[in-house]
């Protein structure tokens, strides 16, 4: 009996991920080591990395961005002991001491909102707030392993986990994370595929078309397109026109978020 074409490709797009999937090393056990998420904690001596750069937490207190263009620091040498970073709810990153009380807070501009956040160290050595998160997949409650976070965890090589405004990934190019892969397919599907089981979400888009991209725009919202520049799929756009982010995340969701709200590049 033949099988219908739809099907076949299917099953061949499974088996192509589960081989992609074996080939791949073993996951890390370590976080992102270029992302801070809303609520997560940069330890003291912790650190943000990607390449050469990196965003320190350091032993006295301040908070210091070594890259090779102008940097950044909090100013807060001493003013604190053992001091940890945090990034809140609305986007600000908090310092603080011992006492669990804040130290160093970054400022804010104009009017904004609650929500999860993300600063990112990005490929050019600055650092960048962006959100509030406008659209995810949905988060299946996989628990992000109770890892303990120590700056030596922190030094795993940049991973390819984030696609920015503007940027466009084809052919079955794939963001990574630890235990996680976005891929988008020639076929057209988008999926994300836990390394262990397999597909846990996808636009069911195959053979929506050919040659098909993904791209994310600067309202936060990605696009499947065509060869034809036909509109396979899209996510929810955002209100406000922007620089954004989609990170694929430890806890198995890929959220976008945008648009910036602080960043060492525009000097504040
Ligand atoms: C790493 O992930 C854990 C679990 O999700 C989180 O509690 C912690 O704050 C994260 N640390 C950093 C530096 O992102
Ligand atoms: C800072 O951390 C060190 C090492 O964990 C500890 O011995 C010291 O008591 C801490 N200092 C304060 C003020 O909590
Ligand atoms: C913030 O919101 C208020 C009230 O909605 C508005 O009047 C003001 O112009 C906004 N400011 C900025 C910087 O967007």
């Amino acid at each position: 009996m033949a099988i219908p074409s739809s099907i076949r490709k299917l099953s061949l797009l499974f088996l192509t991920l589960s081989s992609i999937v074996s080939l791949l090393a073993p996951p890390s056990t370590a976080n992102d080591s270029n992302v801070l998420l809303t609520g997560d904690v940069i330890p003291t001596d912790g650190q943000l990395t990607n390449g050469d750069a990196t965003f320190v937490m350091q032993g006295d207190c301040n908070l210091v961005l070594y890259n090779n263009r102008r940097g950044f620091q909090s100013n807060t040498h001493g003013n604190g002991d053992n001091c940890t970073l945090t990034l809140n709810d609305l986007g600000q990153f908090v310092i603080r001491g011992a006492s669990g009380s804040a130290v160093w807070n970054s400022v804010l501009r104009g009017n904004y909102t609650r929500g999860k956040y993300a600063a990112v160290l990005r490929p050019d050595g600055e650092i960048a707030v962006y959100g509030p998160a406008v659209w995810s997949t949905p988060n299946y409650g996989f628990s992000s392993t109770k890892d303990t976070i120590s700056t030596k965890l922190m030094e795993v090589p940049t991973a390819n986990n984030l696609l920015f405004s503007s940027q466009v990934i084809y052919d079955d190019a794939q963001l990574t994370t630890r235990d996680y892969i976005f891929i988008i397919r020639e076929s057209c599907n988008l999926a994300l595929v836990k390394r262990s089981t397999g597909i846990i979400w996808q636009t069911g888009t195959v053979d929506g078309g050919e040659n098909c991209f993904l791209r994310l725009d600067h309202h936060g919202q990605l696009a499947i397109v065509d060869d034809q520049y036909k509109t396979v799929w899209r996510s929810q756009p955002a209100a406000k026109d922007g620089d954004y982010v989609l990170i694929v995340q430890i806890n198995g969701q890929a959220v976008v978020y945008g648009p910036v709200v602080w960043s060492t590049a525009y000097g504040y």
